[in-house]
């Protein structure tokens, strides 16, 4: 039987719930298409960092290396552990060291979800550059606490870097409905965003079959509220793309329901799947995270190992359970009851 090495990353707060109700029913999964997950698990979180002094060991990259894909709950504590300090001593590093430039994240309505918005039917793959960009920490302060205090922080913005980010872009769109919409703001930002105008127009001469549109980001928030059907894949900075996927969760009825994977295009190292919602400290633990988007990024994970009528099926169980009113909205069902109801539509 075939077999993957699974690293699990629960990390904090409701990172642990979900990240269970996420394996049930992957390891259903894999008894129903004839596969094993071999799932280890790192306590690696804010509760390690109290007790370590770091977030992970100073091998750990090197641990997970071994893997062949990644799966994270949730970092953060903040009343513990500032988020500045969880994030970028694991979520981040884990980001970057393996190359997982390429953030994808689903907007779409399932079934059974009420959406805030009018239109029901749009279907967004959002492309976040993973890397570099806005987050790449560079940048320094001095003169602390004083009155001529100076904090930069710098993008970076490499040919390398952009490039690959929007031929992956390229790459999804043809892949779909054939249309990609690259956004910027380069009529503010004359250096990087320019260059990301220039480098996506360069290589939309190996797209021919792709059509290209150009968005400034204020826009874009705007057209995703007001035409969201208009869209199919989309792509952006980190920053951007980060901010744009909240905008994205929102519009697919919150964050329980966003899903997202960190992608590493050329298999160098693993790739990591984890739900886009954070820790939610204050329902942790009380069974009632919606473990939909965990569920989701789980049926990401499968697809990316090769499974792709495993990742079909559990997509199509979470389909059939928020058809049925289960987990589809908030407060209405129970963690484990939602993870049973997806994990039955799976076996039936
Ligand atoms: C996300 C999160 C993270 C990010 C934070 C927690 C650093 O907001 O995955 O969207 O911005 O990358
Ligand atoms: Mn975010």
């Amino acid at each position: 039987m075939k077999s993957y090495k699974i690293a699990l990353v629960p990390g904090d707060g409701i990172g642990v719930d979900v990240t269970e109700a996420a394996m049930e029913v992957l390891t259903a999964a894999g008894q129903k298409f004839g596969f094993a997950l071999e799932a280890e698990s790192f306590p690696w979180s804010c509760a390690y960092y109290l007790q370590h002094g770091a977030m992970m060991p100073t091998d750990g990259i090197t641990q997970l290396r071994a893997f062949d894909a990644i799966y994270l709950g949730a970092v953060g504590w903040p009343e513990t552990v500032p988020d500045a300090v969880s994030l970028h001593g694991l979520l981040l590093p884990i980001r970057k060291a393996f190359n997982q430039y390429a953030n994808i994240r689903p907007h779409r309505l399932l079934p059974g979800v009420e959406g805030p918005l009018k239109s029901e039917r749009f279907d967004i793959l959002c492309i976040r550059e993973n890397t570099e960009g806005e987050y790449a920490g560079a940048g320094g302060r001095v003169h602390q606490g004083m009155g001529n205090e100076v904090a930069v922080e710098t993008a970076i913005f490499t040919r390398e870097g952009v490039e690959r980010i929007i031929r992956f872009g390229f790459e999804q769109a043809r892949a779909r409905r054939k249309h990609l919409t690259s956004v910027t703001k380069s009529n503010a930002q004359k250096f990087s965003m320019v260059f990301w105008d220039e480098v996506t127009k360069e290589l939309a001469a190996d797209y021919p079959d792709v059509t290209v549109s150009h968005m400034h980001i204020d826009a874009m928030a705007a057209k995703m509220v007001m035409a969201p059907e208009s869209l199919d894949v989309v792509v952006a900075s980190n920053l951007f793309g980060d901010i744009l996927t909240d905008l994205g969760a929102a519009i697919q009825g919150g964050l329980g329901f966003a899903a997202s994977a960190n992608i590493c295009p050329d298999r160098s190292g693993p790739s990591m799947f984890e739900p886009v919602h954070g820790s939610a400290p204050d329902i942790a633990g009380q069974n009632i995270a919606n473990p939909i988007a965990a569920i989701w990024s789980g049926a990401m994970m499968l697809e990316h190992l090769g499974e792709g009528e495993a990742a079909a099926a559990v997509l199509f169980a979470i389909e059939s359970a928020t058809a049925a009113g289960i987990g589809s909205r908030p407060g209405t069902h129970a963690t484990d009851a939602i993870t049973n109801a997806v994990k039955s539509a799976l076996e039936s």
